[in-house]
């Protein structure tokens, strides 16, 4: 990959375009003076030396990679013509093959950051375009690299699957801990130390995760090997149908998005 690209977030003042052009920033993907963003409502001030503009094709036509970063509801009114370039979407359930008709250009890649993109922590997978080049593949590498973990997969049936599993994944860990903390309110603790409690419990294993990268199986079965409260708690948990819940929780996930690619 050449040292610094032209990069053009379209919706740049958003969550995700924000975070990603704050982490690619950071890992020196690309220089302030080479990024553009584009706002439609306020025009955020963060990222000096960048250019900020309402006019998306005034973007693209400065940039060699342009990324995609609107609500898919508001895709369908964004005219950008991207002949020639490359365009990298993070829109979730919209199909390579209709980016590129819509936008131009044959080198595209679809890509699904998840919240944790804010703290470089995004698991993202992605697939490419055949018509993508390898410097295109080694351009999305490196975009995505700066916000967390990434995987080129197999096709845009995965992309739709894990839209649920790591795209809206960040919800799930967050929908647990607010299990517990209701739980623990209910208990009577006091409320700033139930949040503290919880809130580090989940910082604390995703650390724990991290380095020793075992497998989720063998955590927690090494959990159930003490045979105290943690077991207890696994065990009447299964049985109250959490493991069902979550299969249930992300097959709806996965159905929805492919309605959304769908309507
Ligand atoms: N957030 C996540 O965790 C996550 C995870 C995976 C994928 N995604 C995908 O990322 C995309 C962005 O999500 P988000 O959470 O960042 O949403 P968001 O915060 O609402 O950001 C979208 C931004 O796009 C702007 N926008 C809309 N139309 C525009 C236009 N024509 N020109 C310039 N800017 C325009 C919006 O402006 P206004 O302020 O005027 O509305 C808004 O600032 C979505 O397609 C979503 O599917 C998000």
């Amino acid at each position: 990959m050449s040292a610094s690209i032209r990069l053009g977030i379209v919706g740049g003042a958003g969550w995700l375009g924000g975070a990603i052009a704050a982490a690619a920033l950071e890992a020196g993907v690309v220089r302030a003076q080479d990024l553009a963003l584009s706002y439609r409502s306020a025009r955020p001030d963060r990222f000096p030396g960048a250019l900020w503009t309402k006019d998306n094709q005034a973007l693209a036509d400065r940039s060699d990679v342009i990324l995609l970063s609107v609500r898919p509801q508001d895709w369908p009114a964004l005219a950008v013509d991207a002949r020639g370039k490359l365009v990298i979407s993070v829109m979730a359930g919209i199909r390579l093959a209709e980016i590129g008709a819509k936008h131009g250009t044959r080198r595209v890649a679809r890509t699904l950051p998840n919240a944790a993109a804010e703290v470089a922590r995004s698991y993202t997978p992605w697939i490419a375009s055949g018509e993508a080049t390898g410097e295109d593949r080694a351009v999305v590498r490196a975009i995505l690299c700066a916000c967390g973990l990434q995987d080129e997969v197999g096709s845009e049936r995965d992309i739709d699957y894990l839209t649920g599993l790591t795209g809206s994944g960040p919800a799930f860990p967050a929908l647990l801990a607010d299990a517990m903390m209701r739980h623990a309110i209910a208990f009577g603790l006091e409320p700033a130390v139930a949040q503290r409690a919880v809130n580090t419990v989940l910082t604390g294993t995703g650390r724990l995760l991290e380095l020793k990268d075992a497998s989720p199986a063998d955590t927690v079965e090494a959990f159930l090997g003490y045979r105290g409260t943690t077991a207890a708690a696994i065990e009447t948990m299964r049985a109250a149908g959490f493991g069902e819940a979550v299969a249930k929780g992300l097959a709806a996930a996965f159905e929805k998005s492919i309605a959304m690619g769908e309507a």
